[in-house]
């Protein structure tokens, strides 16, 4: 199929992060750009850690950065709405999925795929994913999850090592030299897994036969297995979906269980056939899939850093912003690009873009592809993992919290629930100082009684905002504002509550209603990049 991005040809050998405390342009090539790497490394730290948080000090150490070179490389990620500073701590925000968004487009194959995987994984009741060979490990691009009795569960963005799990012997079938010596090399570099946070670290080592075997079985048979190679009790089978065009495996779909419902022998059995048949019927879809509509060519991407370093001077480093501004050049209809179409998308000088994509080659982020560079599933260890599970009311939070802040008055998150009968406050921020009736989380009012509901019900108001007199209590105003996702439909409402006796009806449109408006389109963007390849649960 002539729609899938061209197989990379000349993947240089990036380097891994080094041990905490290496700094990230130590073995660079001389015209990488060091300020980019930074901002690469304090991505990839937070990804991580622990909730995707840090402490700057933090940051120091796992980076080996001076100490105001982490502060503007936040300061920077901050302006770009890539993390969030709050206090000392910093925290990955989900504009930064943009980057992932644009691998994971530019790949087609979750677009192409994902809705057959979540409808096997309805008809089986069972998890199914998606993943890709990055390297010698193997990463998710789409998780239709079910998970009961499972401890773990992977996220979109995940790496694992390729010999723990059920994709890796199909997709090891087809490593070259260079793979394999890699894969030897990192075994014996980490016989424990440690390099890999999202599995538990490695009990029992094992020789590195085994999986030479499997691998050779796996091309053979047409499928693999996980028998609890990951942790005890997780199965899973795994079939490889073809690229219609060279033949090469485009990703590998697998069905995943628990013993305590299946055994990998009845896997097997039961389950392999029914995979198979999906996976065909993905293939199909695959060499039938139009190619993708071209649309208009982004041009001028990076055209406002220029202003932001006006605004923000040294506290703004603009390298850092424009090379990660490149990632987003790509997507659907642009999966490879020649170094004048990067140029043209970013409306940046060539020199630039050169050196920000040979950074990038050396950061295993992006290949060469001919004469091209595409996006490689690196990208998205670029904060997606932790992003991927977020919710709306998550989301929202941190906004709703700014604005309590600025308009000195209660917020609160709501959507509609009792099929439209009623809202349901979701999120909420900002103590009340006079108001009795206390918006609790979960507590629900009938709709059509509050700001919230009407901006939320088809009606006058939905598209904009709404004003309610004596909502809660008399003597309270409540004003509200509609949250939009992709489809530019209204699916939370962003409130603000305010006493009538501080403002007049007339006074809470003019002080309040601008930055609330303001708020709910931060929240509605956050939730559309957010929920472009991932399920955003809205309460
Ligand atoms: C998963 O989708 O979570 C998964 C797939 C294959 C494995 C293990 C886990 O071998």
């Amino acid at each position: 199929m002539p729609t899938l991005p061209a197989h990379p040809t000349d993947d240089v050998v990036p380097a891994a992060d080094g041990p905490a405390g290496t700094p990230p342009e130590a073995d660079a090539p001389a015209e990488a750009v060091a300020p980019l790497l930074r901002g690469i490394a304090v991505l990839r730290r937070l990804t991580d850690a622990d909730g995707g948080t840090l402490g700057l000090s933090a940051l120091e150490r796992a980076t080996g950065l001076a100490r105001s070179t982490v502060d503007r490389v936040a300061a920077t990620l901050a302006h770009m709405e890539y993390v969030r500073l709050d206090g000392r701590e910093v925290t990955l925000a989900p504009g930064l999925m943009e980057l992932g968004n644009a691998y994971l487009a530019s790949l087609r194959l979750p677009a192409l795929l994902g809705a057959r995987a979540d409808r096997l994984a309805d008809a089986l009741d069972e998890s199914v994913s998606l993943a890709v060979a990055d390297r010698d490990g193997v990463r998710f691009i789409h998780q239709a999850t079910r998970r009961r009795a499972m401890s773990l569960s992977f996220r979109i963005g995940d790496l694992l090592p390729a010999e723990r799990t059920a994709p890796g012997p199909l997709f090891a079938a087809e490593w070259d030299e260079d793979t394999w010596l890699r894969w030897r090399l990192r075994r014996s570099g980490d016989p424990r897994d440690l390099g890999f946070p999202a599995v538990p670290p490695r009990e029992h080592p094992t020789g590195d036969a085994d999986f030479e075997e499997r691998a050779a079985t796996a091309a053979a048979r047409g499928y693999a297995l996980d028998d609890q190679l990951i942790e005890a009790g997780l199965v899973a089978v795994s079939v490889p979906v073809r690229d219609p065009g060279t033949g090469r495996v485009a990703c590998v779909a697998s069905v995943v269980s628990h013993t305590s419902r299946h055994t990998a022998g009845d896997l097997r059995r039961t389950l392999l056939p029914r995979l198979r048949t999906a996976v065909a019927a993905m293939e199909d879809e695959l060499r039938t899939a139009p190619p993708a509509a071209p649309g208009p060519a982004p041009a001028g991407l990076a055209a406002w850093t220029g202003a932001s370093k006006q605004e923000l001077g040294r506290g703004f480093v603009e390298s850092l912003a424009r090379g990660l501004t490149v990632l987003t050049a790509f997507d659907e209809a642009r999966p490879a690009l020649t170094l004048a179409e990067a140029a043209k998308a970013t409306g940046l000088p060539r020199a630039t873009v050169r050196r920000a994509l040979i950074t990038h080659v050396h950061a295993g982020l992006v290949a060469r592809s001919g004469r091209a560079f595409v996006l490689t599933p690196r990208v998205l260890s670029l904060g997606f993992p932790p992003l991927s599970r977020s919710s709306l009311p998550g989301i929202a939070h941190p906004h709703l919290a700014a604005l309590a802040e600025r308009v000195r008055e209660p917020v609160a998150l709501a959507v509609l629930a009792d099929s439209g009968g009623e809202i349901q406050y979701t999120a909420r921020a900002g103590t009340p100082r006079v108001m009795s009736a206390h918006v609790t989380l979960g507590s629900r009012f009938p709709a059509a009684a509050t700001a919230a509901g009407l901006v939320l019900l088809p009606g006058p108001d939905a598209a904009g905002h709404a004003l309610v007199d004596g909502e809660l209590e008399p003597g309270l105003r409540t004003l509200a504002a509609p949250v939009r996702d992709r489809a530019g439909r209204p699916v939370a409402a962003v409130s603000v509550t305010a006493h009538a006796a501080r403002r007049t009806p007339k006074e809470c449109l003019t002080d309040i209603l601008p930055e609330l408006l303001r708020t709910a389109e931060r929240v509605g963007a956050e939730l559309r990049v957010a929920a472009r390849f991932t399920e955003v649960p809205l309460v």
